[in-house]
């Protein structure tokens, strides 16, 4: 018999670091296997029953893994974000959409032959928003999941789409079967820009909201790439890591959408970096604001609706602003860095 298991792609980001954390600390887990283009951090090792270093893009390496395992759950985190995707355009896209098709595939394969569909958590992004102008943005406050879907960049538009073919991958495949649930079960959250006291994102553009907070717990000085007066939504990451967990547990049937919004506090750059300021005086924070990075911000919304999650699922997060500054980012990225700052 083939082993059941949960596959997480992009095991290595700093999503997956904390979701291995907590589906390992679950009572009676199944075996995780990871999928990065990377070598897992061998921090994780003892979390997980097996790291696969490969590509989403390499169709014998998933039908491998098909073959060997049942798959129960898939958490495909792997993509380019924001920033990094507009400097390869089309190899976001080849990542971004083939990756996701590829791994859509995997799963309805693996879902009609045991007859039960596989979990599929797909982790979008308020990127899929296109917000035409700041008047406008800053008129339409929190959006809802079916407004101002005109992204401006690579990234958006295949997050966007990506949500499009898990519906149609989910459909699709219910139709054929009739009355039966085969194929997938597909999950889809808008993650806002997310804060990680443990790691610094790679190549997105809300990376500026943790990139002053670490710079400040080293004691370097940060010049933030977009106006102080930029205002977009955030989460603190144990609360990424619980949204990805709460929406796996829902029941099927109480979901009533396929992508849902979910969101904890929004802040302009001026107010984070006041917060970081407060937790480290001597912090120096200056703003020098990118054109290119200042676009995509302005295109994302203020704020987003996130109560059709509630409603649904019951979500909402541990950590509102001031906690999460005052009881995760703080205390934990001190301990992270002691002794570099001040
Ligand atoms: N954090 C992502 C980025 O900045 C958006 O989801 O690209």
């Amino acid at each position: 018999m083939r082993k059941k298991i949960v596959l997480i792609t992009g095991a290595n980001g700093e999503v997956g670091h904390g979701l291995i954390h907590q589906i390992a600390a679950q009572p009676d887990p199944l075996p995780i296997v990871t999928l990065d283009i990377k070598p897992l951090d061998k921090s994780l090792y003892s979390l997980i029953s097996r790291d696969v270093s490969g590509d989403i893009l390499d169709t014998k390496l998933l039908e491998t893994l098909s073959t060997e395992y049942e798959i129960d759950t898939i958490y495909h985190l792997a993509a380019l974000l924001s920033t990094a995707s507009e400097f390869h355009p089309e190899n976001a896209h080849r990542v971004n959409v083939q990756g996701t098709i590829n791994l859509l595939k995997l799963s309805v394969d693996q879902g009609m032959a045991r007859g039960a569909p596989v979990k599929f958590i797909y982790a979008s992004s308020i990127a899929s928003y296109g917000m035409p102008d700041l008047g406008i943005k800053q008129a339409a406050g929190d959006v809802r999941e079916d407004d101002y879907l005109n992204p401006i960049t690579m990234y958006g538009c295949n997050k966007l789409y990506c949500e499009h073919l898990g519906r149609y991958y989910a459909q699709h495949y219910q139709q054929l079967a009739a009355t039966k649930s085969i194929g997938v079960d597909f999950r889809c959250v808008r993650f806002p820009g997310l804060i990680s006291a443990m790691t610094v994102p790679t190549g997105g553009t809300s990376d500026y909201a943790p990139e002053m907070l670490h710079a400040a717990a080293q004691g370097k000085p940060y010049a933030c790439f977009v106006r102080a007066d930029s205002t977009i939504p955030f989460m603190a990451m144990p609360d990424a890591i619980k949204v990805l967990l709460w929406l796996s547990q829902a029941p099927r049937e109480n979901l009533t959408r396929y992508v849902y919004n979910v969101t904890s506090f929004s802040r302009s750059a001026e107010q984070l970096a006041g917060m970081v300021k407060a937790a480290f005086p001597t912090a120096e924070i200056t703003f020098k604001p990118s054109d290119a990075r200042q676009r995509i911000v302005d295109s994302w919304p203020q704020g987003l609706n996130d109560s059709a999650a509630r409603q649904d699922w019951g979500w909402q997060p541990d950590f509102d602003v001031d906690r999460a500054f005052n009881d995760y980012l703080i205390p934990t990225i001190v301990k992270r860095y002691q002794g570099a700052a001040q």
